[in-house]
């Protein structure tokens, strides 16, 4: 683009752009263009349905070998709130407070128990990743990380404003909420209503295609 550029210019390419997409405009703005990252919420409810419409959804996404190695505590009460809000870095805190559904997302390094519902074509997998040992953890992170990026579009297509956090003492969350499942704390998502004021930051830049993409 050069300094001639016009905003009609920049309204063509957009154009362009957005007829490349399989989605129409108003899907693309609700998970990407105009969801923002959420800090502040209005008093209203999160029902069960939208969280598990959410989960319905994004289950459908890939993970390696079908292994759906994410798993959730889904943070309602006011105990489980307080609980959850003590393992916060500071800046983090009052949203968990705040908002009335808060989801940690985690990885269950025992994912491998479900293969023979999951990958029943692979007969032995679960006793290859028995023999894996600790290693398996490694990988329940990875495929468990990208289901957290669905899971965000997930509840924005629910309806919902999210806030995701990794600012939060990991071993300490794990010790005192997910110890008796020995699942491995990954992302804290903030979710509900956006409130009508200061509910988000600034929108700041984000990097173009030739920036990040090399094509050989
Ligand atoms: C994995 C992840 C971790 C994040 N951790 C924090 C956090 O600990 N505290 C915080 O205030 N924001 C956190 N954020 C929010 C990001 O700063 C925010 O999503 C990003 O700046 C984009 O903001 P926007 O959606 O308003 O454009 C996190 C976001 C992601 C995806």
């Amino acid at each position: 683009m050069s300094i001639d550029t016009t905003t009609e210019d920049i309204d063509r390419e957009l154009d362009a752009l957005g007829a490349a997409l399989a989605i129409d405009d108003a899907t693309a703005d609700l998970l990407f263009r105009e969801a923002h990252t959420t800090y502040g919420y209005a008093d209203e409810p999160v029902t069960d349905e939208q969280v598990r419409a959410a989960w319905d959804l994004v289950r459908w996404a890939p993970t390696m070998m079908n292994s759906l190695p994410m798993r959730l505590l889904v943070v309602r009460s006011d105990e489980g709130k307080q609980r959850l809000a003590a393992h916060m870095a500071e800046g983090n805190r009052q949203s968990v407070l705040d908002a009335p559904v808060t989801i940690v997302a985690a990885a269950d390094p025992a994912f491998h128990r479900h293969f023979k519902t999951l990958a029943p074509f692979r007969e032995d997998a679960e006793e290859q990743f028995e023999a894996m040992g600790e290693a398996r953890e490694g990988l329940a992170r990875t495929s468990s990380l990208i289901q957290v990026g669905y899971l965000i579009l997930g509840l924005r297509a629910a309806g919902l404003a999210v806030g995701p956090k990794t600012g939060f003492d990991a071993a300490g969350l794990d010790a005192d909420l997910l110890a008796d499942k020995g699942w491995k704390s990954l992302v804290v998502i903030t979710a509900g209503v956006a409130a009508p004021e200061g509910a988000h930051k600034p929108r700041q830049a984000r990097l173009d295609f030739e920036t990040v993409a090399e094509v050989i």
